[in-house]
This record gives structure tokens, sequence and C-alpha cells, in this order.
């Protein structure tokens, strides 16, 4: 079973990772999908964030993962894929609410599109990519919540803008 774990991924954090490797426990195949959220302003451009997945991935030894950027929509991308399985993560009661519309919307726009929901592991499951940028931007250390790659862009971007 091939599976699209869809996100910003603005950037990468050690709680996507967590989801990515767990979903690869029981999946053949996992097609990561940089996409855009309308309700977020980007930070980094989707190249480098898709850049970053496939480091942190390859780093952390996985395998039998793609990643790819898209513009459109979610149901139009697993149509042209042929996958019909989403992966979402759930930290809280939120992310439920919200997911579950989405995942709702999704089956209307692609009949049979199912979203599996997967709760957050316990130690990432209150990171997000909003509270990590805020960190970063202040100088601190993001170091125990994003990949060691993750954490040397947002370094060097907090260097640029300060000098
Ligand atoms: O990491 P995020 O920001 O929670 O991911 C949300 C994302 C990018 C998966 C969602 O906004 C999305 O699916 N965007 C693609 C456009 C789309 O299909 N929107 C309708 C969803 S019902």
């Amino acid at each position: 079973m091939k599976a699209i774990f869809p996100g910003s991924f603005d950037p990468l954090t050690n709680g996507h990772l967590d989801l990515i490797s767990r979903s690869l426990t029981f999946l053949d195949e996992l097609i990561i999908a940089v996409m855009v959220n309308p309700d977020k302003k980007g930070f980094l451009p989707a190249q480098e964030r898709a850049r970053l997945i496939k480091t942190a991935c390859r780093e952390k030894g996985l395998t039998r993962f793609r990643v790819l950027t898209d513009s459109g929509l979610l149901a139009d991308l697993a149509k042209r894929e042929g996958c019909f399985q989403v992966i979402k993560g759930i930290r809280n009661a939120a992310d439920l609410e919200s997911e579950s519309a989405m995942a709702r919307a999704n089956a209307l726009l692609l009949p049979g599109l199912e979203t599996i929901f997967l709760p957050a592991g316990g130690e990432t499951m209150d990171i997000s990519s909003s509270l990590i940028r805020q960190i970063a931007a202040f100088g601190g250390d993001v170091s125990h919540f994003v990949p060691p790659c993750v954490e040397k862009v947002l370094k060097e971007r907090l260097h640029k803008n300060n000098v």
C-alpha cells in the first residue's frame, strides 16, 4: 500500500519525521507532498522544504519515500498518483476537528480517498513548525525539535537577517 503525506513542512520537524518513519512501518511507499496551505504565509521556498525532507529522511536511514512539491489540490494529486490513502498526524482535539473536515472535503472531491489519522508521538506532540520558526527567530535552541539539516538552515537564515 502507498499513501500521501501532505503538509506545509515549513520547516520539517521531528514530529513530521516521526510520522514518516512510523507510516513506513506499514506502507510500501510514502509520497511526501510539500503543498500550499492558503492560510499560512510561506517561510522557506517549497524546493528548499523538499530538499530538507529528503536530506533528513536519508540521514535517518529511511527508504521507500518520494518527495514532491505541488501547488494544486490534494485530491487532484492523489488522482494523478493513483493513490487513495492520505496520512495525517493528529496532535490534539483542534487538529482532529480541522483534519476531519478536510478529510471529508477530500473524499467528496475524490470518492474513495481515505484519510488515515496517526496520533502524534508523545515526545513530539507539542511541536509545530510555527513554534519552531518563532524560537529560531528569537535565537533559541531548536535542536530538540528539528533534524540537524533544518537547524542549520534556520541558523543561516537567522544570521542573514541579523547582518
Ligand atoms: O502542514 P499543514 O499546513 O497543516 O498542511 C495543510 C495542507 C497543505 C495539507 C492543506 O492545506 C492542503 O491539502 N493543501 C492543498 C490544497 C487543498 O487540497 N486544499 C483543500 C483541502 S480540503
